[in-house]
């Protein structure tokens, strides 16, 4: 019927990327399932889950992609980014090497993709405060430069993980 109707209307294709072990899948774990593995291994080739969200009343659904951020594991590029209209680009708040990789993300992003795909810049694990190598004031810094949305999050402790996939989908709709 009507309802069953408008709740297929939106469906967004979002994409994770960034370096290996910065946390992607389990911020989609914690997202969609509120999972957490302490031992994940890598993610080989691509996996997806298919969300319901509502945005401002309305059902929409986002199609959240994930694949390994080692290039061997990885899932075929151009495919990935097929369609994209949205893009978590993560790093880890307590490895410096994943932060300086987030220009090599945007530019294969930016190859790939639409140039509006909605992207937001995640500083992921802020529960390893004693180990943080990458500052709040940095992170927001390449974000503004960049022209992303920015976020710091904790897939582990669950601080701001549904607000940062929110604000991409809300951006998009
Ligand atoms: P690839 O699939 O190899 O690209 O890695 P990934 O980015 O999907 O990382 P994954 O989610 O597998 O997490 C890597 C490791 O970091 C795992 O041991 C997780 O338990 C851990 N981890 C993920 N998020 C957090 C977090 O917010 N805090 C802490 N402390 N650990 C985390
Ligand atoms: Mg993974």
């Amino acid at each position: 019927d009507g309802d069953e109707e408008q709740s297929q209307d939106y469906l967004f294709k979002i994409v994770l990327i960034g370096d290996a072990a910065v946390g992607k899948s389990n911020l989609l774990a914690r997202y969609a399932r509120n999972e957490f593995y302490p031992n994940s291994k890598s993610t080989i080739g691509v996996e997806f889950q298919t969300q319901k969200m509502d945005i401002d009343g309305k059902a929409v659904k986002a199609q959240i992609w994930d694949t390994a951020g080692q290039e061997r594991f990885r899932a075929v590029t151009s495919a990935y980014y097929r369609g994209a209209v949205g893009a978590l680009l993560v790093y880890d708040i307590s490895r410096r090497q994943t932060f300086d990789s987030v220009g090599r993300w945007l530019n294969e992003l930016q190859a790939h993709s639409d140039m509006n795909v909605v992207t937001i810049l995640v500083g992921n694990k802020t529960d390893l405060k004693d180990a943080r190598e990458v500052t709040t004031a940095e992170g927001k810094a390449l974000a503004e430069a960049q022209g992303l949305f920015f976020m710091e999050t904790s897939a582990l402790d669950s601080s701001n993980v549904a607000a940062a996939f929110q604000t991409v989908v809300k951006e998009i709709y």
